[in-house]
């Protein structure tokens, strides 16, 4: 069985992508093996913890790439050379066009650090989707992993986890729960289930 190849976006620290090598490493990605790393921001620890694992990476930078239709080109320009099939967001911090994500129908997924459709959509990332729902007061929080479509955070959701807030979380104590307890479990299991579909599509 050919493995679908995996590109993930990133533009941080990597805590997701740790986790989604981890779990090729431990066999829980059996359908998808993690190709290339690309990310918009030459100095992301993403990076390092890529090339540590031995994969592939690329930097596209805003600087190099100001235009959006130049960036994208670039993008599927790596991915086609790879062989791409499935892109995986995580961390990653640059929206993507209606134009790129047509191209890729239900095959770009998401991690989003909240219950959507709470605390979602343009504006709200990282640590300001933490901070907004510590101001709201919700007890409730959690992840979403999702597809990707042309609205920011409005595709359809493939698994989402709650995680409780406690009484005196801060953005960073709640945002590391929910990475802990959700994050980065859902999105190996959602890289997995869409790898199998992408091998189950191939088949006819
Ligand atoms: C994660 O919490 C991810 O869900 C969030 O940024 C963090 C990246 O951390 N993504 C978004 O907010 C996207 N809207 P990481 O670089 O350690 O994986």
């Amino acid at each position: 069985m050919l493995r679908a190849k995996i590109a993930v976006l990133v533009s941080g620290g990597g805590t997701n992508l740790q986790a989604l090598l981890d779990a090729e490493d431990a066999c829980k990605i059996r359908s998808g093996e993690i190709a290339l790393v690309v990310s918009n921001n030459p100095n992301a620890y993403a990076l390092a913890r890529a090339k540590s694992h031995g994969v592939d990476t690329v930097v596209l930078s805003r600087a190099d790439y100001p235009a959006q239709p130049d960036f994208e080109a670039a993008l599927q320009q790596c991915f086609t050379a790879r062989g791409i099939e499935l892109i995986v967001l995580a961390g990653f911090m640059r929206i993507l066009s209606a134009d790129f994500t047509a191209r890729w129908p239900r095959r770009i997924i998401n991690v989003h650090p909240a219950l959507i459709p709470s605390f979602c959509g343009k504006g709200f990332y990282g640590l300001k989707v933490h901070e907004a729902a510590l101001e709201k007061g919700v007890k409730v929080s959690g992840a979403t992993v999702h597809f990707v479509n042309e609205v920011p955070d409005g595709g359809e959701i493939i698994f989402q986890k709650a995680v409780q807030v406690l009484q005196h979380d801060t953005p960073e104590t709640l945002q590391r729960r929910i990475m802990e307890q959700a994050e980065w479990k859902l999105l190996p299991r959602a890289a997995e289930k869409i790898s199998r579909e992408i091998i189950k599509a191939r088949k006819g």
